[in-house]
């Protein structure tokens, strides 16, 4: 009796044992898992008319006004390239996302002028990063248009698609065989609606009934066409893969029991995320969007809708323009239903129609986004090519610290219960850097000293504890000596 009793607690304890160790097993990453960090040329490099450089729509958009900030030096990476490089090695990181500047390949934006030393900064980035055994994941396209071709019209014009074509071949040609992963363009719903529908970034042409979705329709046929251009030419043997970027933060119902919060919920997720993944992942605009922006056009006395409709052949371009997803996501925000305004002012705003809250920090809202986004697009493989966590600055940066290892563990979650392929996830950002008109607003592992000659480099914190993350592969701290 005594000894089967014995026996009985051995087998509890065993399982207890196997559970908890189960459960550590699920705070490791797959050992395919990336870990990266991302950067974008115009935040970090400076050098803004060095060796041949050419002028941006940001160059002008901060010198025009005279403004105190500007990207002319940001982070110096131009200069302090290997130091860059070092650091990422020293953090562990499998990747490292970088944006290609279009001027200072092409200064005015179209074949005719290449500027060699440009091609050769990137080349010396690239092939040190594969030395060190890091992944380039290069955008071709972070918001930095050339001016030249804004004055073309930028996207408002069909005549981006062929110098968008002509600038991505050339990377392709030039740097394609040290790169596996390509992004066409970063965060099209921002260079829409902050630069097109309002005049918060360049070119500033606060157009948001129209221009914004014009914008849209052009960024759309850009990326597809350097999608088939790189499919065509260069994917046999280059063996890369291609996608775009979209952001979206996670939406709350605000009264999750209200029907009408929990369709607007689908509405503003739509106008986002949809607004530009629906056309590459399943084909057209969201039905949403047609509706509205097609019934209040209507309303308004317009013979079209101010969405422009795409054809059954550019929508058969488009769909399937992607080998990955890759996600932007910061966090979470929740929506009221809101009545649709009458006919008025034509807005993407009062298309949408919906009340926002603040954005708010949710490690749940990266679980539940990825999985709408599964459930939709059935996207294969995801990387999270973006997130992070914005303070004041300083060392100490332990909020920093506690939104990577929420978010983290919310991804291991829809990587071990919901099946997702999440293969990784980058921070935003390795280091300090210009966010688009601040300095002060830090995102970075690393601290970077804006007002020291040098752009002198510090690790913070977070930069040791994501070191150690990568290290261990693992979030929990026991998980080491548990699973040896
Ligand atoms: C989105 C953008 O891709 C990046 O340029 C920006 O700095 C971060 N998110 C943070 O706002």
């Amino acid at each position: 009796m005594l000894k089967s009793s014995m026996a009985l607690g051995y087998i509890i304890l065993v399982c207890l044992f196997n559970g908890s160790l189960a459960q550590l097993n699920q705070r490791l990453f797959p050992d395919d898992f990336m870990f990266g960090a991302a950067t974008a040329a115009y935040q970090v490099e400076g050098g803004w008319d060095e060796d041949g450089k050419g002028v941006s729509i940001w160059d002008d958009f901060f010198h025009s006004q005279g403004a105190n900030e500007t990207g002319d030096v940001a982070c110096d990476s131009y200069h302090k390239w290997r130091e860059d490089v070092e650091n990422a090695k020293n953090l562990g990181l499998q990747f490292y996302r970088l944006s290609i500047a279009w001027t200072r390949i092409l200064p005015d934006g179209t074949l005719g002028n290449i500027n060699q030393k440009g091609i050769d900064y990137y080349l010396n980035v690239l092939k040190a990063l594969k030395e060190n055994n890091i992944e380039p994941v290069v955008t071709i396209y972070h918001w930095d248009a050339p001016l030249h071709i804004s004055k073309l019209g930028g996207f408002l014009s069909s005549a981006i698609v062929d110098y968008f074509g002509d600038y991505a071949r050339l990377l392709f040609q030039t740097f394609g065989e040290y790169v596996k992963y390509w992004i066409t363009v970063n965060e099209p719903t921002i260079v829409c609606e902050l630069g097109y529908g309002m005049d918060v970034f360049p070119p500033a042409l606060a157009l948001i009934g129209d221009g914004i979705y014009q914008c849209g329709y052009n960024l759309l046929k850009a990326h597809a066409h350097a999608y088939h251009i790189y499919e065509d030419e260069f994917k046999a043997t280059q063996k890369g893969k291609i996608t775009i970027v979209t952001e979206c933060a996670w939406y709350e119902p605000n009264d999750p029991t209200s029907t009408q919060d929990l369709e607007t919920r689908e509405r503003a997720i739509q106008f986002r995320l949809g607004w530009f993944a629906n056309a590459v992942y399943l084909g057209n605009w969201p039905q949403v969007m047609i509706d509205r922006i097609g019934n209040r056009s209507q309303a308004e006395g317009l013979s079209k809708s101010r969405l422009p409709q795409f054809t059954q052949e550019e929508i058969d371009y488009i769909n399937g323009t992607h080998d990955y997803f890759a996600l932007n996501t910061y966090g979470t925000v929740n929506v009221t239903y809101t009545p649709e305004a009458p006919p008025g002012e034509a807005s993407y705003w009062t298309d949408l129609e919906v009340t926002n809250s603040d954005t708010y920090d949710d490690p749940q809202g990266i679980r539940k986004l990825l999985n709408w986004i599964n459930n939709r697009y059935n996207p294969g493989e995801i990387i999270i090519s973006e997130n992070g966590k914005v303070n004041d600055g300083g060392l100490d940066d332990d909020d920093r610290i506690e939104y990577i290892s929420g978010y983290l563990s919310s991804i291991l979650d829809a990587i071990y219960e919901d099946n997702l392929n999440v293969i990784g996830y980058g921070v935003w950002s390795i280091m300090d850097n210009f966010e688009w008109g601040s300095y002060d607003k830090r995102f970075g592992l690393i601290e970077v000293d804006f007002d020291s000659p040098n752009k002198t480099r510090t690790w913070k914190k977070s930069a040791y504890w994501y070191q150690d993350v990568i290290n261990r592969r693992c979030l929990a701290t026991t998980c080491q000596e548990n699973i040896l």
